[in-house]
Order: structure tokens, then sequence, then C-alpha cells
């Protein structure tokens, strides 16, 4: 049975009531991504950065899984084969739903990352600028989020995952980030079909074989059934 491997976005997590990036009212309007998104910003101002996390983090852990989440993660349990769900987002919000094996290429809010000697540890709901690591003791702590200018995590084994796959679907992302942005490609060499489910078509939609427009909640929800009906 064919191999399935999806990419998610923002987009996916809007109607549980997180902001996305690139929309109106999106983050990237209230916020300058050199500021809140990069190495350099963090050195400026570490306070700034995290206050914009600990915001964030404060804001995934009371949002609820939505429709689209508890799908994917159906489609998990009952596809004969391999579904593999690679999300650019920070939230948690494919596990609270059931899911497992997530690759977090972006990192995530619920991570603390030592930016000298790497430690990862479980992040406080409020980090602060200052506070020591716990391994190394240096006052290095940062937010596990990946930022501009800095390599995704996981690359390697998503890429492997990619040459394999029968089927790749981009969900809810603009696909305006690279190296996301590019995985439509890669899955085409390896002969997948390939198919976008977003709000609107985004600007690389004409890379994919099938384009679904609407929300997540219904789109991804009748996707699903539709796969699931095929493989009973
Ligand atoms: P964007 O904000 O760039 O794109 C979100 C996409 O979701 C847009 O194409 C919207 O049309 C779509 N969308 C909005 N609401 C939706 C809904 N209810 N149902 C379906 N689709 C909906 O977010 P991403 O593509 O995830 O990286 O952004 C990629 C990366 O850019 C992020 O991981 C982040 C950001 O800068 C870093 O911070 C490193």
């Amino acid at each position: 049975m064919e191999k399935i491997v999806i990419l998610t976005g923002a987009g996916i997590s809007a109607e549980s009531g997180l902001g996305t990036f690139r929309d109106e009212d999106g983050l990237w309007a209230q916020h300058r991504i050199e500021d809140v998104a990069t190495p350099e910003g963090f050195a400026r101002n570490p306070e700034l950065v995290h206050a914009f996390y600990n915001a964030r983090r404060v804001q995934a852990a009371a949002a609820k899984p939505n429709p689209a989440h508890t799908a994917l993660a159906r489609l998990q349990r009952h596809w004969p084969s391999e579904v593999v769900i690679v999300t650019q987002n920070v939230d948690s919000l494919h596990e609270a739903a059931g899911a497992e094996r997530v690759i977090h290429m972006h990192g995530s809010l619920a991570g603390a990352l030592c930016a000298v000697c790497d430690h990862r540890w479980q992040a406080p709901t409020e980090m602060q600028s200052g506070q020591p690591c716990p391994v190394c003791q240096v006052a290095a702590g940062r937010p596990d989020v990946v930022w501009f200018g800095e390599m995704p995590y996981f690359m390697d084994e998503i890429f492997d995952h990619l040459d394999s796959t029968d089927i790749f679907a981009a969900i809810g992302t603009s696909g305006q980030v690279y190296p996301a942005a590019g995985f439509v490609q890669g899955a085409r060499r390896a002969g997948a079909a390939t198919v976008e489910i977003n709000l609107d078509p985004s600007d690389g939609a004409s890379a994919f074989d099938q384009v679904v427009t609407g929300p997540a909640t219904s789109t991804v929800p009748s996707w699903v059934e539709n796969l699931l009906a095929k493989a009973r």
C-alpha cells in the first residue's frame, strides 16, 4: 500500500485559534522577523524574543486540536502503510490529536535549547533570559525553535521519506519558506502523486497535481475519508 508524507503549516492550526504568519493580521504583520526569529535578534534583545515565544507558548498550550489534526491522526492509525507527518508548526496539536512520529522541522515551543552545548530540556511556560542550562550552567537557554538563517531539523530523514513516498500532501502552508517549499519537487522526482490542501491556492500551487481549497477543518477530514475508503 502507498506511503504518505504530509507537510503541515500554520493554516492547519488556524481554526484552533493560532495565528498564521503571512495572512492579514498574521504574526509577521505584527512583529519584525529580524527582531524575533533570527539568532541576531536574540543576541540583541533576548528579553523581547523570550516574551514573543512565551506569549505563543501560553496561547498554544490553551489551544485544542481541530478536526483536521484529528483526521490526520486517524489516517496514521488506519492507513495500511506508513503515514509520516512533517510539520513546520511549533505547536503540539498533532500530538494532542493522537498523531505519532511527528517530525517538527522548525522545532517546538515545548522545548528549550542551550545555545552553547545543544542540551535540550522541557521549556517552562515562561522562559527568561539569563537562566542557566541545566548541564553546562551557561546562561544560554533559548526556545528550541528554528530561526531564519538556521538549518531546519531532521532534513536527511525528511528527504529520505520524500524519496520513498507515493503520495505527498502539503496542508495549510503558503509555500514561501524553503526548504519546506521545495518538498513537492522532491516528492515529484520520486514519482509521488501530490496534493495541496489550503484555504486558497498558494503561489506554488501549480507544482501540485491536485489542489483542494477550503478551510482545513472540512477539507482535511474529507480527504482522509476518501483515502481510507479506498483502502477498505
Ligand atoms: P503562512 O502563514 O506562511 O501560511 C499559512 C497558509 O495557511 C496560507 O497559505 C493560508 O492561506 C493558509 N490558511 C489559513 N487559514 C487556513 C485554514 N483555516 N485552512 C487551511 N489553510 C489555511 O504559514 P506557513 O506556511 O506555515 O517559520 O509558514 C512557514 C514558516 O514561515 C513557519 O514555519 C515559520 C514562518 O516564518 C519560522 O519561523 C522558521
